[in-house]
């Protein structure tokens, strides 16, 4: 009796043990790895995406490999090193819109799916390359939501526009950047903003140290104005607008700025104890742009279904008075 049962138990182990080491080898057989290449891994809006890709790779089960990539060189090493290691797709916001033929050619080469978030790639004539799944924000739209926000800062404030100097941070060799800042120039305009008094301070860089020394040149040359406002692509540029402006006493009371993004450049500014120039942000959605990117990408390569061809995400305008809730009714509300 007691042998017999002994039999059993190692029947049983053995079993186990089995499947246990054969478990392993299938699943290596069709593991999906995707890599998720971004631009500017420092910046918090592309940290967050890359958060939200890890989700979905733990839950459908596939390998994410997270690569900054801030030049072409870096873009065209890293999509062989992806092709080397056997992933089957990325996707891609890249350090410059205009490599696009040159990524769409390294891609096919090495026979992995694409797909581009943020930062839609063109042609040599400067059109979208409409072939490639793209997910992007609606960039007019949200710039406009950025001009209307400011707008109706000022009447609160009841401040004459013709004492106001809008900051219009650019960088107009990508097109996301140009339909923002132009939104939110047009919905200035549009509430009775003098076009006169938008002060064009491009920035080389998309990050806050490059908008506070364009802001800086817009600042110096224009003293004339008794308040300010600011806006550009992203929190980063607006941050960089609205430290420069303090750099010269202008703080809250005379400064509004708007960002478009919301990830931890602008929550830590509302964390800070007291207001400052920085108002509000756009709040737009890493988890779309990197959960909901990852989980197209991971269906082309498990079903062959491909990605709608182009997804465009709205947002939604914050201030440190409402952001808690706002980020709660975006799904964000966790980080
Ligand atoms: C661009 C900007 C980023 C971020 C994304 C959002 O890539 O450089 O800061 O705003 O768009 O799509």
């Amino acid at each position: 009796m007691k042998r017999r049962l002994f039999l059993t138990l190692i029947a049983a182990a053995t079993a186990t043990s089995a499947s246990m080491i054969a478990a392993p080898v299938a699943q290596a057989a069709d593991e999906v790895k995707i890599g998720f290449l971004v631009k500017q891994p420092e910046e918090p809006w592309f940290q967050d995406e890359w958060k939200f890709a890890e989700i979905a790779a733990k839950e459908k089960g596939f390998t994410l490999v997270k690569i900054g990539a801030p030049s072409g060189e870096k873009v065209m090493s890293a999509i062989d090193n992806l092709a080397a290691q056997k992933a089957q797709g990325f996707i891609i916001c890249t350090p410059d819109v205009k490599l696009g033929p040159g990524i769409v050619a390294k891609a096919k080469a090495d026979k992995l799916k694409m797909m581009t978030v943020d930062d839609r790639l063109v042609d040599g004539s400067g059109k979208p390359i409409e072939s490639v799944p793209h997910m992007g924000i609606s960039a007019y739209n949200i710039g406009k939501q950025v001009g209307d926000g400011i707008a109706a800062e000022i009447k609160k404030r009841g401040w004459d526009m013709k004492d106001v100097g809008a900051i219009d941070v650019t960088y107009e060799q990508l097109p996301t950047a140009h339909d923002r800042t132009t939104g939110a120039t047009d919905a200035l305009v549009a509430a009775g903003f003098p076009k006169a008094n938008v002060i064009a301070a491009p920035q080389a860089k998309t990050d806050t140290e490059n908008a506070f020394n364009a802001a800086n040149i817009a600042l110096t040359k224009n003293p004339q104005f008794k308040h300010w406002v600011a806006y550009a692509l992203n929190d980063e540029g607006v941050l960089g607008a609205v430290r420069a402006a303090e750099g010269r006493g202008i703080k809250a009371d005379n400064m509004i700025g708007i960002g478009i993004g919301g990830s931890d450049s602008a929550l830590n500014e509302f964390k800070k104890p007291n207001p400052t120039g920085f108002f509000g942000t756009v709040i737009i959605s890493p988890k779309r742009h990197g959960e909901e990117t990852s989980e197209l990408m991971y269906t082309w390569i498990k079903d062959g279904k491909a990605p709608p061809p182009l997804t465009l995400t709205t947002g939604m305008l914050a201030t440190r008075d409402n952001v808690t809730q706002v980020r709660e009714q975006m799904g964000l509300a966790s980080k």
